[in-house]
């Protein structure tokens, strides 16, 4: 396996939980940048975009990728991370295999329906997600090494494609 394998995605791609069995099966550390920015702030990621807005949160997520990406193993981060171009290139130059962890709209927003600890989910109308979904396609697929489709499969089932292709 690559020293670092990145799992980027939208929103309820699995990133994280498939992240976390990756990191089990294959005997490597398992970092969440979600949870890294949570530490790093001492703030919930509602709190601060509440208090910071999108943009704040953004700025601080640069700076989160930047400290963590050295990190060796399974790193998952959060669904906008694609969006600026630093972190694009940031991503590109860290020599991380990145996986796309890919997913239709209708599976995501079933996979979100309950979903409270996601502020954009509440600030965001429907054409606004819709919108932001398609923005964000080519910009995973810019830094991506390899996609995989998650309809229909079990965390289980993905992380066993993930290990046969690593
Ligand atoms: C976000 C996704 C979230 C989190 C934040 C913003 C986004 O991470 O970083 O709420 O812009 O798509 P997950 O993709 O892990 O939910």
């Amino acid at each position: 396996m690559a020293d670092t394998v990145m799992l980027i995605g939208f929103m309820g791609a699995g990133k994280t939980t498939v992240g976390q069995q990756l990191a089990q099966a294959t005997n490597q550390k398992f970092l969440d940048l979600d949870d890294e920015f949570v530490k790093e702030t001492g703030s919930s990621i509602n709190d601060f975009m509440n208090a910071n807005g999108e943009s704040g949160f953004r700025k601080m997520e640069t700076k989160i990728l930047e400290n963590r990406l050295a990190s060796p193993g399974v790193i998952s981060t959060g669904g906008g991370i694609i969006e600026s171009d630093t972190n694009r290139q940031v991503i590109k130059d860290s020599g991380a295999t990145v996986i796309f962890l890919q997913a239709d709209f209708a599976t995501i927003l079933q996979r979100l329906s309950s979903d409270t600890d996601r502020p954009l989910l509440r600030q965001l109308s429907m054409k606004e997600l819709t919108d932001r979904w398609e923005f964000r396609q080519p910009l995973y697929n810019e830094v991506a090494n390899a996609v995989i489709m998650t309809n229909g499969k079990s965390p289980n089932k993905i992380v066993h494609e993930l290990t046969n292709m690593l």
